[in-house]
């Protein structure tokens, strides 16, 4: 077993079953996986994910886009843009 987003626990057995059931693009595959929504937000796993979709469909990694960013729903506080991984919560 592979694990290709850590903080989804997804696997790579996942991704391909996934691939072989119709989903054969990067946003239809986020949604069905849920991948990128971690704390990492898929720097992680979704260059992993398109190279092995590409690999998948017989295609280039050029040939597959990228999928949507979304913000987060609850607002940041800015400190933890400007701290980078040294933020730490107050309270
Ligand atoms: S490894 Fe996939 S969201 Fe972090």
């Amino acid at each position: 077993m592979k694990i290709v987003c850590r903080c989804e626990d997804i696997t790579y057995e996942d991704v391909v079953e996934a691939i072989r059931k119709g989903y054969t693009d990067m946003e239809s595959l986020k949604r069905k996986l849920n991948f990128g929504m971690g704390p990492c937000r898929g720097r992680i796993c979704i260059p992993l994910i398109m190279r092995i979709l590409a690999k998948e469909l017989g295609k280039k990694i050029e040939e597959i886009e990228y999928p949507s960013e979304r913000p987060p729903l609850t607002p940041l506080p800015i400190g933890i843009f400007a701290a980078g991984e040294d933020f730490e919560e107050e309270g």
